[in-house]
């Protein structure tokens, strides 16, 4: 596996692996790797040629007051999962290669990035679709693989890709989680051990929502309150948000029909989870 530290280098290896014809699969990630991004590695090395993994805390998409600094930076461990994984290369820029003195362009995609998690993180999406279109100049991939755990950024990277014509497969991949329901994070780590083995009860709330989802009459704020009432029993929880939304503009839903998304984001202790389920409707 190759190690490659500056984008001009990625740039190179990307474009002699173009000309050999051969298609690049690319899974950008911020390392504290975990099976999670073991699956969409694997997804990647089975649809592509080559596969490149980014690493890079992006600075832009913390507020003043997350967790930038004490993010998990573990990169030994997790040049051996992408070295076990048949990675091609693994890509780790520094911080002043991919913003430069001077760097002053980002890109925003309109309406959906001040939605759900953008009433409580401003300007978290600018700063990942910034940094996962300079990821994509950089690497030039035929496919991208994002998981479904961050479905609302999922949803606004797909979004940039159409109107920017990138022609990059934005492939959406599922939720890996924990035997008892939890959906693996980076930030799982920072749970004490008693939120540790409350935390389950986030993705039975959603569950819940949904299973209510499945009762004839049932309506968008059934679903809602059915969701509600588990999660807000979880001791010390505070809740961001609970919503049910149309699962392609992300705007609430008025009724239980076509494709629905209930998401959540609560804050347990000093840590804050999100997570989300797709909703059957009856009909
Ligand atoms: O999901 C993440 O790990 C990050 O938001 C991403 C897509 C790597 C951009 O920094």
């Amino acid at each position: 596996m190759k190690l490659i530290r500056t984008p001009d280098e990625m740039q190179e290896m990307s474009a002699q692996w173009r000309k050999k014809g051969d298609s690049i699969g690319f899974v950008p990630t911020m390392g504290a790797l975990h099976e999670g991004h073991r699956s969409l590695i694997q997804r990647a090395r089975r649809e592509n040629r080559k596969v490149v993994v980014s690493i890079f805390v992006n600075p832009l998409q913390f507020g003043p007051a997350e967790d930038f600094t004490r993010y998990p930076r573990p990169f030994y461990q997790d040049r051996r999962m992408c070295d076990a994984s048949f990675v091609d290369a693994l890509y780790r820029p520094d911080p002043e290669r991919v913003y430069p003195d001077g760097f002053a362009t980002t890109v925003e995609v309109g309406g959906l990035s001040s939605l759900l998690d953008g009433e409580f993180r401003p300007g978290h999406f600018k700063g990942v679709a910034t940094v996962v279109l300079k990821l994509f100049q950089q690497v030039r991939p035929d496919r991208a693989y994002f998981g479904e755990k961050d479905f609302q950024q999922l949803t606004i990277i797909r979004r940039m890709t159409r109107d920017l014509d990138l022609g990059i497969d934005v492939v959406p991949c599922p939720t890996v989680r924990e035997r008892d329901g939890l959906a693996l994070s980076s930030r799982n780590v920072y749970l004490s051990p008693q939120e540790r083995s409350a935390a389950p009860k986030f993705h039975q709330g959603l569950d819940a929502g949904a299973a209510e989802a499945k009762k004839s009459r049932a309506k968008p704020k059934d679903v809602l309150a059915a969701a509600r009432k588990v999660v807000a029993r979880i001791p010390g929880v505070s809740i961001d948000y609970l919503r049910l939304v149309d699962a392609d503009s992300l705007a609430d839903a008025e009724r239980l029909r076509g494709r629905l998304r209930l998401l959540g984001a609560i804050r347990l202790g000093r840590t804050r989870l999100i997570d989300n389920i797709p909703v059957i409707c009856k009909d």
